[in-house]
């Protein structure tokens, strides 16, 4: 067993309260931690850490926990960036460009979707991602779907069928038969590689029932549920997602006072996506009225080729804190810890004993300047389990 000790750190936000000064950053100043095993063994001041058999040293910048990118859809093939440009010139977005994404993504092979998955997984760990999860979504076939999955998890554990993105054009005349095959063959084909079952509970995809059918299957089938839900107006997407405890209902650009209220009395978090928002130029969620009424809030990137090719969560963060009115603080809190519970885990998204020794050092004095820096390569190092994902020089390990 060998342990550990990073040190030298000017300013540790360890997102647990219960450490440094009681905030819900839990904020330490000139302090250390122990990792052993890839485990936090030890939080504290500099001053007072045990001997370690390693020491590493920070030199006095800021040190967070890895991001948790709690939802993305990174696994596809081709690109959409003329649509981005007509949506930049006044077009709206509907989710309509998804069939072709799914046209391109049929067409590749598994070793192009797994070149494709990695890369932007580099670029997420050069941006201090160290959890992501990977929906399933662009293949709407049993093959593609199941293929989809397959490359997902090889990169994470927390893999999503999202077979129920929308009804694929062949099945434009029957819903029926799609729903069939997503709640039958194609969800037995994909289950042993997914953990969560989703479904995109919006007009011009799933509606009520249908989302309830798709939910319902994917649990009885052995996973957990998720939603997607109101995103491009208001819905019933919210109310599912408590009524079936999901872990997470994701969007939430349009939410009404009973969504508020049922938020609030559940377990389910609430995750905003900025970068989708912004890159549709739709209007933001209302995150205040979210944290005002103490919802746990999560921040992801909704990384996709349509509504946000976006992998960096320090670009989410400033968006949530310039778009959303939450202070760095919150903003943190939520690409952390928010997003460990939108994936109800505990063992990640904090710098506290027993948590996984998952972080991001800052070439900067302060966390704030996640927000503050927008665009700047903040992010210098990024460790997950006591092993740099990427070291000084942002070379990929
Ligand atoms: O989360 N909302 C549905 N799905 C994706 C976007 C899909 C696409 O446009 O390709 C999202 O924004
Ligand atoms: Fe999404």
């Amino acid at each position: 067993m060998s342990a550990t000790l990073f040190t030298g750190i000017g300013e540790l936000a360890t997102c647990e309260p219960t450490l440094g000064d009681e905030s819900a950053l839990g904020l330490l100043h000139d302090a250390a931690f122990i990792a052993e095993d890839g485990r936090i063994a030890w939080v504290g001041r500099a001053s007072d850490a045990p001997a370690a058999d390693e020491r590493v040293e920070f030199g006095g910048r800021a040190v967070v926990p890895g991001f948790v990118d709690s939802h993305t859809h990174m696994v596809f093939a081709g690109e959409r960036s003329a649509e981005f440009e007509a949506r930049m010139a006044g077009e709206p977005y509907t989710g309509g460009g998804i069939m072709t994404t799914v046209a391109a993504t049929r067409a590749a092979s598994e070793g192009e979707l797994r070149a494709n998955a990695g890369r932007l997984l580099a670029e997420m760990h050069r941006s201090g991602t160290t959890t992501v999860e990977i929906k399933s979504g662009y293949g709407l076939d049993v093959a593609t779907e199941r293929r989809i999955l397959e490359v997902a998890n090889e990169l994470t554990s927390e893999t999503t069928f999202l077979g129920a993105h929308v009804v694929p054009a062949e099945y434009a005349d029957d819903r029926e038969g799609y729903l069939t095959l997503v709640t039958g063959d194609m969800l037995t084909a994909c289950t042993p590689f997914a953990r969560w079952v989703d479904v995109f509970c919006e007009t011009g995809a799933f509606d009520e029932a249908e989302s309830i059918r798709v939910l319902a299957a994917g649990i009885a089938a052995g996973l957990l549920p998720r939603v997607h839900g109101n995103q491009l107006g208001h819905g019933p997407g919210v109310q599912l997602a408590v009524e079936f405890d999901a872990a997470s209902v994701d969007h939430c650009t349009y939410l009404s006072e009973e969504d508020l209220d049922a938020l609030a009395y559940s377990d389910t978090v609430a995750t905003l996506l900025p970068a989708a928002e912004f890159s549709t130029r739709s209007f933001y969620a209302d995150a205040r009225a979210l944290l005002d009424a103490r919802i746990t809030v999560a921040l992801a990137t909704d990384c996709n080729p349509g509504s946000a090719f976006v992998t960096s969560m320090p670009l989410v963060i400033a968006l949530a804190v310039r778009e959303y009115h939450m202070t760095p603080a919150e903003a943190l809190v939520a690409a952390t810890r928010g997003g460990a519970a939108a994936l109800r885990r505990t063992d990640i998204g904090r710098i506290a004993p027993g948590c996984s020794a998952d972080f991001v050092v800052l070439d900067a004095p302060s966390h704030v300047h996640l927000a503050y820096r927008p665009g700047a390569p903040v992010v210098a190092q990024a460790w997950r389990a006591g092993t740099a994902l990427i070291a000084p020089g942002h070379e990929e390990e």
